[in-house]
Protein backbone atom coordinates (compact mmCIF):
# COMPACT_ATOMS: atom_id res chain seq x y z
CA UNK A 1 0.00 0.00 0.00
CA UNK A 2 1.54 3.48 -1.25
CA UNK A 3 -1.38 5.86 -0.60
CA UNK A 4 -4.26 5.68 1.61
CA UNK A 5 -7.46 7.74 1.89
CA UNK A 6 -8.95 8.56 5.58
CA UNK A 7 -11.86 9.90 6.40
CA UNK A 8 -12.63 11.66 9.49
CA UNK A 9 -9.03 12.26 10.78
CA UNK A 10 -9.67 15.05 12.67
CA UNK A 11 -11.73 13.13 15.00
CA UNK A 12 -10.55 10.91 18.04
CA UNK A 13 -10.17 7.62 16.58
CA UNK A 14 -9.47 9.00 13.08
CA UNK A 15 -6.33 10.88 14.64
CA UNK A 16 -4.86 8.29 16.74
CA UNK A 17 -4.98 6.21 13.51
CA UNK A 18 -2.92 8.32 11.26
CA UNK A 19 -0.68 9.00 13.87
CA UNK A 20 -0.32 4.95 13.83
CA UNK A 21 -0.31 4.52 10.41
CA UNK A 22 2.84 7.32 10.51
CA UNK A 23 4.59 5.12 12.61
CA UNK A 24 4.33 2.02 10.72
CA UNK A 25 5.11 3.18 7.84
CA UNK A 26 7.28 7.00 6.97
CA UNK A 27 6.47 6.16 3.25
CA UNK A 28 2.98 6.06 3.40
CA UNK A 29 1.35 8.84 1.96
CA UNK A 30 -1.99 9.73 3.89
CA UNK A 31 -4.45 11.89 2.32
CA UNK A 32 -6.85 13.02 5.30
CA UNK A 33 -10.08 14.20 4.27
CA UNK A 34 -12.24 15.50 7.28
CA UNK A 35 -15.50 18.08 7.23
CA UNK A 36 -13.95 19.75 10.51
CA UNK A 37 -17.31 19.45 12.45
CA UNK A 38 -17.74 20.78 16.20
CA UNK A 39 -15.82 17.16 16.51
CA UNK A 40 -12.83 17.61 13.78
CA UNK A 41 -9.84 19.15 15.54
CA UNK A 42 -6.68 20.01 13.68
CA UNK A 43 -4.84 20.22 16.27
CA UNK A 44 -5.35 16.50 16.84
CA UNK A 45 -2.95 16.53 14.35
CA UNK A 46 -0.09 19.19 14.94
CA UNK A 47 2.52 17.40 15.58
CA UNK A 48 2.04 16.08 11.91
CA UNK A 49 3.63 17.93 9.44
CA UNK A 50 1.94 18.63 5.64
CA UNK A 51 4.68 17.18 3.49
CA UNK A 52 4.92 14.82 0.63
CA UNK A 53 3.39 12.05 2.81
CA UNK A 54 0.61 13.79 4.76
CA UNK A 55 -2.14 15.68 3.05
CA UNK A 56 -5.42 17.62 4.59
CA UNK A 57 -7.87 18.55 2.84
CA UNK A 58 -11.34 19.63 4.16
CA UNK A 59 -14.43 18.51 2.51
CA UNK A 60 -17.40 16.79 3.04
CA UNK A 61 -17.72 12.75 2.43
CA UNK A 62 -20.97 13.62 0.94
CA UNK A 63 -19.70 15.86 -1.71
CA UNK A 64 -19.62 13.58 -4.52
CA UNK A 65 -17.67 16.07 -7.19
CA UNK A 66 -15.24 17.10 -4.02
CA UNK A 67 -14.55 12.88 -3.48
CA UNK A 68 -14.32 12.44 -6.82
CA UNK A 69 -11.61 14.99 -7.61
CA UNK A 70 -9.39 13.92 -4.60
CA UNK A 71 -9.54 10.32 -5.68
CA UNK A 72 -8.63 11.23 -9.34
CA UNK A 73 -5.83 13.55 -7.94
CA UNK A 74 -4.22 10.76 -5.30
CA UNK A 75 -5.48 7.50 -6.61
CA UNK A 76 -5.43 5.87 -3.20
CA UNK A 77 -4.76 2.36 -3.29
CA UNK A 78 -6.99 1.69 0.01
CA UNK A 79 -9.72 4.34 1.57
CA UNK A 80 -10.73 3.30 5.43
CA UNK A 81 -13.78 5.96 6.23
CA UNK A 82 -14.23 6.57 9.98
CA UNK A 83 -16.18 9.91 9.12
CA UNK A 84 -19.45 10.37 10.81
CA UNK A 85 -21.56 11.72 13.65
CA UNK A 86 -20.60 8.89 16.84
CA UNK A 87 -22.50 10.77 19.85
CA UNK A 88 -25.89 9.30 20.22
CA UNK A 89 -26.90 11.93 22.76
CA UNK A 90 -27.01 14.01 19.96
CA UNK A 91 -28.36 11.87 17.51
CA UNK A 92 -31.78 11.80 19.61
CA UNK A 93 -31.44 15.46 20.10
CA UNK A 94 -31.51 15.49 16.42
CA UNK A 95 -31.22 12.20 13.49
CA UNK A 96 -30.98 14.53 10.88
CA UNK A 97 -27.00 14.87 10.28
CA UNK A 98 -26.36 11.33 11.20
CA UNK A 99 -28.60 10.53 8.26
CA UNK A 100 -26.88 12.89 6.29
CA UNK A 101 -23.16 12.13 7.19
CA UNK A 102 -23.09 8.56 7.54
CA UNK A 103 -25.68 7.19 5.23
CA UNK A 104 -25.49 9.36 2.65
CA UNK A 105 -22.64 10.34 3.17
CA UNK A 106 -21.09 6.70 3.08
CA UNK A 107 -23.28 6.00 -0.32
CA UNK A 108 -21.56 8.61 -1.78
CA UNK A 109 -17.98 7.53 -0.96
CA UNK A 110 -18.99 4.07 -2.00
CA UNK A 111 -19.90 5.17 -5.54
CA UNK A 112 -16.83 7.69 -5.55
CA UNK A 113 -14.62 4.37 -4.81
CA UNK A 114 -16.14 2.01 -6.54
CA UNK A 115 -16.32 4.46 -9.87
CA UNK A 116 -12.33 4.68 -9.17
CA UNK A 117 -12.08 0.99 -8.50
CA UNK A 118 -10.42 1.40 -5.24
CA UNK A 119 -8.99 -2.18 -4.17
CA UNK A 120 -9.52 -1.86 -0.58
CA UNK A 121 -12.22 -0.14 1.28
CA UNK A 122 -12.70 -0.51 5.26
CA UNK A 123 -16.01 0.95 6.82
CA UNK A 124 -15.03 1.78 10.53
CA UNK A 125 -18.41 0.76 12.39
CA UNK A 126 -19.72 -0.12 15.85
CA UNK A 127 -20.96 -3.01 17.98
CA UNK A 128 -24.24 -0.52 18.78
CA UNK A 129 -25.50 -2.15 15.49
CA UNK A 130 -26.40 -5.25 17.22
CA UNK A 131 -28.64 -3.35 19.79
CA UNK A 132 -28.40 -4.29 22.98
CA UNK A 133 -27.51 -7.58 25.16
CA UNK A 134 -28.96 -8.63 28.69
CA UNK A 135 -27.11 -9.99 31.32
CA UNK A 136 -25.64 -12.95 29.49
CA UNK A 137 -24.45 -13.53 25.87
CA UNK A 138 -22.01 -11.88 23.86
CA UNK A 139 -21.92 -9.83 20.23
CA UNK A 140 -20.51 -12.27 17.30
CA UNK A 141 -19.86 -11.09 13.68
CA UNK A 142 -23.75 -13.26 13.14
CA UNK A 143 -25.94 -11.40 15.67
CA UNK A 144 -28.30 -9.64 14.03
CA UNK A 145 -28.45 -5.96 13.44
CA UNK A 146 -30.68 -4.65 15.62
CA UNK A 147 -29.97 -0.86 16.54
CA UNK A 148 -32.20 1.04 18.37
CA UNK A 149 -30.69 4.63 18.21
CA UNK A 150 -30.92 7.20 15.22
CA UNK A 151 -26.93 6.72 15.72
CA UNK A 152 -26.78 3.17 15.82
CA UNK A 153 -29.59 2.67 13.27
CA UNK A 154 -27.05 4.91 10.71
CA UNK A 155 -24.65 3.39 11.17
CA UNK A 156 -26.30 -0.18 10.31
CA UNK A 157 -27.60 1.36 7.30
CA UNK A 158 -24.36 2.19 6.12
CA UNK A 159 -23.35 -1.37 7.47
CA UNK A 160 -25.96 -2.51 4.91
CA UNK A 161 -25.31 -0.05 1.81
CA UNK A 162 -21.72 -1.13 2.11
CA UNK A 163 -22.30 -5.09 1.94
CA UNK A 164 -24.94 -4.70 -0.67
CA UNK A 165 -21.77 -3.39 -2.44
CA UNK A 166 -20.01 -5.85 -2.09
CA UNK A 167 -22.37 -8.93 -2.86
CA UNK A 168 -23.74 -6.29 -6.13
CA UNK A 169 -20.78 -4.85 -7.64
CA UNK A 170 -17.78 -7.08 -6.13
CA UNK A 171 -16.70 -3.97 -4.47
CA UNK A 172 -14.02 -4.68 -2.07
CA UNK A 173 -15.10 -3.83 1.08
CA UNK A 174 -14.85 -4.84 4.73
CA UNK A 175 -16.60 -3.87 8.00
CA UNK A 176 -14.94 -3.64 11.23
CA UNK A 177 -17.41 -2.82 14.41
CA UNK A 178 -15.46 -2.30 18.08
CA UNK A 179 -16.77 -1.82 21.41
CA UNK A 180 -16.48 1.65 23.66
CA UNK A 181 -13.01 3.12 23.24
CA UNK A 182 -11.55 5.68 25.25
CA UNK A 183 -7.81 7.63 25.41
CA UNK A 184 -6.28 10.58 23.92
CA UNK A 185 -8.30 12.92 21.91
CA UNK A 186 -11.42 12.06 22.89
CA UNK A 187 -13.98 15.17 22.80
CA UNK A 188 -15.39 15.66 26.03
CA UNK A 189 -18.87 14.43 25.44
CA UNK A 190 -18.41 10.73 25.66
CA UNK A 191 -18.35 9.55 29.22
CA UNK A 192 -14.70 9.09 30.12
CA UNK A 193 -13.50 12.82 29.05
CA UNK A 194 -16.84 13.96 30.17
CA UNK A 195 -16.27 13.04 33.72
CA UNK A 196 -12.77 13.29 33.81
CA UNK A 197 -12.54 16.90 32.65
CA UNK A 198 -15.80 17.68 34.77
CA UNK A 199 -13.89 16.31 37.60
CA UNK A 200 -10.79 18.18 37.11
CA UNK A 201 -13.01 21.36 36.73
CA UNK A 202 -15.00 20.13 39.91
CA UNK A 203 -17.79 20.07 38.41
CA UNK A 204 -20.88 17.33 39.08
CA UNK A 205 -20.61 14.31 36.98
CA UNK A 206 -23.80 13.59 35.29
CA UNK A 207 -24.92 9.59 35.41
CA UNK A 208 -27.78 8.64 33.53
CA UNK A 209 -30.73 6.51 36.05
CA UNK A 210 -28.87 4.31 38.07
CA UNK A 211 -25.20 3.84 35.92
CA UNK A 212 -25.95 0.07 35.71
CA UNK A 213 -25.32 -0.23 32.41
CA UNK A 214 -22.79 -1.56 30.81
CA UNK A 215 -19.94 -1.22 28.24
CA UNK A 216 -16.61 -3.05 27.22
CA UNK A 217 -14.00 -0.66 27.06
CA UNK A 218 -11.15 -1.27 24.55
CA UNK A 219 -7.85 1.35 24.40
CA UNK A 220 -8.36 3.66 20.91
CA UNK A 221 -4.69 2.19 20.38
CA UNK A 222 -6.23 -1.58 20.46
CA UNK A 223 -8.99 -0.34 17.51
CA UNK A 224 -6.12 1.16 15.80
CA UNK A 225 -4.11 -1.77 15.27
CA UNK A 226 -7.41 -4.05 14.29
CA UNK A 227 -8.18 -1.66 11.94
CA UNK A 228 -4.99 -1.74 10.58
CA UNK A 229 -4.82 -5.76 10.61
CA UNK A 230 -8.23 -5.69 8.76
CA UNK A 231 -6.98 -3.27 6.34
CA UNK A 232 -4.07 -5.38 5.21
CA UNK A 233 -4.70 -8.62 6.63
CA UNK A 234 -8.65 -8.79 6.14
CA UNK A 235 -10.88 -10.81 3.67
CA UNK A 236 -13.59 -8.36 1.31
CA UNK A 237 -16.76 -9.17 2.18
CA UNK A 238 -16.16 -10.00 5.62
CA UNK A 239 -17.20 -8.33 9.19
CA UNK A 240 -14.16 -8.25 12.14
CA UNK A 241 -15.43 -7.58 15.94
CA UNK A 242 -12.85 -5.70 18.11
CA UNK A 243 -13.71 -5.55 21.81
CA UNK A 244 -11.14 -5.16 25.17
CA UNK A 245 -12.86 -7.96 27.23
CA UNK A 246 -12.90 -5.11 29.64
CA UNK A 247 -17.44 -4.84 30.91
CA UNK A 248 -17.37 -2.80 33.69
CA UNK A 249 -21.62 -0.70 34.66
CA UNK A 250 -21.61 2.98 34.16
CA UNK A 251 -21.29 3.37 38.01
CA UNK A 252 -18.50 1.17 38.32
CA UNK A 253 -16.03 3.12 36.27
CA UNK A 254 -17.82 6.36 37.81
CA UNK A 255 -16.42 5.04 40.98
CA UNK A 256 -13.00 4.50 39.61
CA UNK A 257 -12.66 7.65 38.13
CA UNK A 258 -13.48 9.15 41.51
CA UNK A 259 -11.14 7.09 43.19
CA UNK A 260 -8.51 8.50 40.43
CA UNK A 261 -8.55 11.88 40.91
CA UNK A 262 -9.37 11.83 44.91
CA UNK A 263 -12.82 12.94 44.45
CA UNK A 264 -15.92 12.26 46.67
CA UNK A 265 -18.98 10.29 45.59
CA UNK A 266 -21.29 13.10 45.89
CA UNK A 267 -19.66 14.48 42.88
CA UNK A 268 -21.66 12.02 41.39
CA UNK A 269 -25.75 13.69 40.10
CA UNK A 270 -28.24 10.78 38.91
CA UNK A 271 -29.71 12.13 36.15
CA UNK A 272 -32.90 11.47 34.04
CA UNK A 273 -31.93 8.02 31.92
CA UNK A 274 -30.98 8.15 27.88
CA UNK A 275 -34.02 7.75 26.21
CA UNK A 276 -33.78 4.02 24.76
CA UNK A 277 -30.78 3.44 26.74
CA UNK A 278 -29.09 0.05 25.59
CA UNK A 279 -28.36 -2.29 28.55
CA UNK A 280 -25.37 -3.95 27.86
CA UNK A 281 -22.43 -4.15 25.50
CA UNK A 282 -19.93 -7.20 24.93
CA UNK A 283 -17.97 -8.79 22.28
CA UNK A 284 -16.71 -11.40 20.99
CA UNK A 285 -13.61 -11.03 19.30
CA UNK A 286 -12.60 -14.73 18.37
CA UNK A 287 -13.02 -13.88 14.58
CA UNK A 288 -10.16 -11.11 14.63
CA UNK A 289 -7.80 -13.07 16.87
CA UNK A 290 -8.32 -16.20 14.82
CA UNK A 291 -7.99 -14.78 11.29
CA UNK A 292 -5.85 -11.46 11.88
CA UNK A 293 -3.90 -12.64 14.78
CA UNK A 294 -5.32 -9.39 16.88
CA UNK A 295 -6.21 -8.82 20.23
CA UNK A 296 -6.19 -6.07 22.79
CA UNK A 297 -3.23 -5.07 24.31
CA UNK A 298 -3.86 -2.34 26.46
CA UNK A 299 -4.66 -3.22 29.98
CA UNK A 300 -7.23 -0.90 31.53
CA UNK A 301 -5.87 0.29 34.39
CA UNK A 302 -2.80 1.10 32.52
CA UNK A 303 -4.80 2.74 29.65
CA UNK A 304 -7.29 4.98 32.07
CA UNK A 305 -4.44 6.20 34.20
CA UNK A 306 -2.63 7.45 30.98
CA UNK A 307 -6.02 8.74 29.65
CA UNK A 308 -6.55 10.77 32.77
CA UNK A 309 -3.02 12.27 32.80
CA UNK A 310 -3.16 12.98 29.26
CA UNK A 311 -6.57 15.04 30.19
CA UNK A 312 -4.69 16.61 33.09
CA UNK A 313 -1.61 17.80 30.74
CA UNK A 314 -3.79 18.94 27.51
CA UNK A 315 -6.32 21.28 29.62
CA UNK A 316 -5.66 23.74 26.64
CA UNK A 317 -6.70 21.25 24.34
CA UNK A 318 -10.37 20.41 26.82
CA UNK A 319 -10.75 24.22 26.90
CA UNK A 320 -10.36 24.84 22.92
CA UNK A 321 -12.81 22.18 22.17
CA UNK A 322 -15.43 23.00 25.00
CA UNK A 323 -15.40 26.46 24.17
CA UNK A 324 -18.22 28.00 21.63
CA UNK A 325 -20.85 25.50 19.80
CA UNK A 326 -20.18 22.98 22.67
CA UNK A 327 -21.12 25.11 25.36
CA UNK A 328 -24.91 25.36 23.67
CA UNK A 329 -25.02 21.70 23.47
CA UNK A 330 -24.14 21.10 27.04
CA UNK A 331 -26.73 23.55 27.85
CA UNK A 332 -29.15 21.47 25.82
CA UNK A 333 -28.41 18.00 27.22
CA UNK A 334 -27.69 18.83 30.96
CA UNK A 335 -28.48 22.61 31.56
CA UNK A 336 -32.21 21.13 33.72
CA UNK A 337 -30.81 17.98 34.59
CA UNK A 338 -28.11 18.66 36.68
CA UNK A 339 -27.92 21.19 39.68
CA UNK A 340 -24.09 22.26 38.88
CA UNK A 341 -23.68 22.67 35.39
P1 LIG B 1 -15.51 11.74 16.27
O1 LIG B 1 -16.88 12.33 16.42
O2 LIG B 1 -14.46 12.03 17.29
O3 LIG B 1 -14.90 12.13 14.84
C1 LIG B 1 -15.65 12.13 13.66
C2 LIG B 1 -14.85 12.89 12.61
O4 LIG B 1 -15.58 12.84 11.37
C3 LIG B 1 -14.63 14.37 12.93
O5 LIG B 1 -13.30 14.73 12.67
C4 LIG B 1 -15.59 15.09 11.99
O6 LIG B 1 -15.18 16.41 11.64
C5 LIG B 1 -15.58 14.15 10.80
N1 LIG B 1 -16.80 14.28 9.95
C6 LIG B 1 -18.10 14.31 10.36
N2 LIG B 1 -18.91 14.44 9.32
C7 LIG B 1 -18.13 14.44 8.21
C8 LIG B 1 -18.39 14.52 6.82
N3 LIG B 1 -19.65 14.62 6.35
N4 LIG B 1 -17.35 14.51 5.96
C9 LIG B 1 -16.06 14.42 6.41
N5 LIG B 1 -15.76 14.35 7.72
C10 LIG B 1 -16.78 14.36 8.62
O7 LIG B 1 -15.76 10.17 16.15
P2 LIG B 1 -14.87 8.94 16.66
O8 LIG B 1 -15.26 8.60 18.04
O9 LIG B 1 -13.46 9.20 16.30
O10 LIG B 1 -15.47 7.80 15.70
C11 LIG B 1 -14.92 7.57 14.40
C12 LIG B 1 -15.67 6.42 13.76
O11 LIG B 1 -15.56 5.26 14.57
C13 LIG B 1 -17.16 6.69 13.57
O12 LIG B 1 -17.53 6.15 12.33
C14 LIG B 1 -17.81 5.92 14.72
O13 LIG B 1 -19.10 5.50 14.38
C15 LIG B 1 -16.86 4.74 14.85
N6 LIG B 1 -16.78 4.12 16.19
C16 LIG B 1 -16.57 4.88 17.29
C17 LIG B 1 -16.42 4.26 18.55
C18 LIG B 1 -16.16 5.05 19.80
O14 LIG B 1 -16.15 4.47 20.89
N7 LIG B 1 -15.89 6.35 19.72
C19 LIG B 1 -16.54 2.86 18.64
C20 LIG B 1 -16.79 2.12 17.47
C21 LIG B 1 -16.88 2.76 16.24
O1 LIG C 1 -20.12 0.97 21.55
C1 LIG C 1 -19.46 1.80 20.63
C2 LIG C 1 -20.03 3.20 20.73
O2 LIG C 1 -19.57 3.74 21.96
C3 LIG C 1 -19.63 4.10 19.56
O3 LIG C 1 -20.19 3.59 18.38
C4 LIG C 1 -20.11 5.54 19.78
O4 LIG C 1 -19.62 6.38 18.75
C5 LIG C 1 -19.58 6.02 21.12
O5 LIG C 1 -20.11 7.30 21.38
C6 LIG C 1 -19.98 5.05 22.25
O6 LIG C 1 -21.40 5.08 22.49
P1 LIG C 1 -22.02 5.10 23.99
O7 LIG C 1 -23.35 5.71 23.93
O8 LIG C 1 -21.87 3.77 24.64
O9 LIG C 1 -20.93 6.09 24.69
P2 LIG C 1 -21.09 7.29 25.72
O10 LIG C 1 -19.72 7.66 26.17
O11 LIG C 1 -21.99 8.36 25.23
O12 LIG C 1 -21.83 6.58 26.94
C7 LIG C 1 -21.25 5.47 27.63
C8 LIG C 1 -22.22 5.06 28.72
O13 LIG C 1 -22.28 6.10 29.70
C9 LIG C 1 -23.65 4.88 28.24
O14 LIG C 1 -24.26 3.81 28.94
C10 LIG C 1 -24.34 6.20 28.60
C11 LIG C 1 -23.61 6.62 29.86
N1 LIG C 1 -23.49 8.10 30.06
C12 LIG C 1 -23.00 8.84 29.03
C13 LIG C 1 -22.88 10.21 29.14
C14 LIG C 1 -22.37 11.04 28.00
C15 LIG C 1 -23.82 8.66 31.26
O15 LIG C 1 -24.23 7.97 32.22
N2 LIG C 1 -23.71 10.02 31.39
C16 LIG C 1 -23.27 10.82 30.37
O16 LIG C 1 -23.22 12.07 30.55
Amino acid sequence: MKTLLVTGGCGFIGSNFIRLERELDAELKIINVDKLTYAGNLENLADLKEDGYYLFAKGDIGDAAFIANLIAEHSPDAVVNFAAESHVDRSILDSGPFVQTNIVGTQVLLDACRKAEISRYLQVSTDEVYGSLGAEGLFTEETPLAPNSPYSSSKAAADLLVRSYFHTFDFPAIITRCSNNYGPYQFPEKLIPLFVSNLLADKKIPVYGKGENVRDWIHVLDHCRGIDAALRHGQVGEVYNFGGNCELQNIELTKLLLQALDKPESMIEHVTDRPGHDLRYAIDCRKAKQELDWEPQVDFETGLAETIKWYQENSGWVERVRSGEYRDYYQQQYGDRLSES
